[in-house]
């Protein structure tokens, strides 16, 4: 069956190309990919599929059916749709055409490689003449960078009976077609926290008749970033990264308020109960010190990816028997970026794996740069890994590879 989805995956190759090509030209931001959606909609229903718009927002959900009626036990392939406030730098013939909007994160190919696997398990089926057991569920999910499109369709009911999800990220640092897999974390929480300190004005000449928030916000940032290593489990991760600092309105006043944004990121669930609390008391005591006030808005975003180890062995398996033993990496480290996938993770079992899009020979620019590219060849080794996991999912009842063990000693959660 391997070598039928392969066949069917490169005659398919030009068109997913000229997929990707489109998605790119035509990038729009989180929230209001209306033209991406509505293009979506058009290949999916002229493969025959049944499209549902419009959920999520902006997102659209096509179902390839199975044997099962109704809904059991579904299995979700998710791609992410929006592109960056970037203005597009590269040479392609394909550029943006939305001045300053960008598909720098890569999201352009997750909607080519999602649509591809769609008409690559729909071919399939129709070609066999046999049914999946149950259904598969394709979800193509807008706003990512915002962290709010899973939400969306989730709150839509997107991951109603679904028993497993499949998603996939590009990465420019790993070479085109290889795939890079990790049990366990793949990304970090984040989460958006906002401090405003309160003091009070004065004189820039006379201190002692006033309470500078500035110097005081300075105490807060530096006592944060020490306690860090002697509170938090050096093991486990975590990162506080104060962003945005504003305050003060002249330069001979001392300033009455101070507002500092930032992002915490973490790896451990144990972390990231304890940050919200940890960080609010910091900030509090050090303003109490010196007669200050603050308010602390803690806000959570999202949790960590976290890959279910038999899923994540499936993939591998399957990356491995299509593309070669040498196509595979393990990824030693988490990666302390965030990913929405993580909602759809702390509901179901899923596993996120990492398409590695890199060309060789020349420098790859990072994710969210204004030079970003990929090597498309890679979205071929894409669509066969993800047609051939969801394939072999359904073969083997539910993903169980039958190595747990092997797993759960390689989850790091
Ligand atoms: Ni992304």
């Amino acid at each position: 069956m391997l070598s039928t989805i392969q066949k069917i995956a490169t005659k398919l190759s030009p068109r997913i190309i000229e997929i990707r090509r489109h998605v790119h030209s035509h990038p729009e931001l989180s929230g209001q990919e209306y033209q991406t959606a509505a293009y979506i909609s058009g290949v999916l229903s002229s493969c025959g599929f049944h499209v549902q718009e419009m959920v999520g927002k902006t997102g659209v959900v096509a179902e390839l059916k199975g044997e099962t009626p109704p809904n059991q036990d579904v299995l979700a392939i998710r791609a992410d749709m929006d592109a960056l406030p970037i203005v597009e730098k590269t040479d392609l013939p394909f550029v943006s055409k939305s001045p300053g909007i960008m598909h720098a994160c890569g999201h352009d190919a997750h909607t080519a490689v999602g649509l591809g696997t769609a008409m690559v398990l729909a071919e399939l089926v129709n070609s066999s003449e046999q049914l999946f057991p149950s259904t598969t569920r394709f979800l193509f999910q807008p706003a990512e960078e915002t962290s709010q499109g899973a939400k969306w369709m989730i709150e839509d009911g997107v991951m109603q009976d679904v028993a497993a999800i499949f998603g996939l990220h590009v990465f420019p640092s790993i070479p085109a077609g290889v795939i890079g897999l990790r049990q366990g974390a793949l990304t970090a929480a984040a989460d958006d926290l906002e401090i405003v300190i309160s003091g009070e004005s004065g004189h820039g000449a006379r201190p002692h008749e006033a309470i500078d928030a500035i110097w005081i916000a300075a105490q807060v940032i530096t006592q944060l970033q020490q306690s860090i290593s002697r509170t938090i489990n050096p093991l486990h991760p975590a990162v506080i990264t104060i962003g945005q600092i504003s305050g003060g309105r002249a330069p001979n006043v001392i300033a009455d308020q101070v507002r500092l944004t930032g992002t915490v990121r973490s790896l451990h669930a144990d972390t990231h109960a304890l940050l919200p609390e940890w960080i609010e008391r910091i900030a509090t005591d050090v303003c109490h010190l010196h007669g200050a006030t603050c308010t602390v808005n803690y806000r959570r975003r999202c949790t960590s990816v976290l890959n279910d180890p038999d899923l994540t062995q499936l993939v591998a398996d399957c990356a491995s028997e299509a593309l070669g033993s040498d196509r595979i990496q393990w990824i030693a480290d988490a990666s302390m970026g965030a990913e929405d996938f993580a909602n759809y993770t702390s509901l179901t079992r899923g596993t996120m794996f990492r398409l590695g899009v890199g060309f060789a020979g020349r420098h790859n620019y990072s994710l969210h740069h204004s030079q970003f590219e990929i090597d498309e060849t890679a979205l071929i080794s894409g669509v066969v890994t993800m047609a051939y996991s969801a394939y072999r999912y359904w073969q083997s009842g539910n993903g169980e590879t039958g190595n747990g063990e092997t797993g759960n000693d390689r989850l790091d959660r």
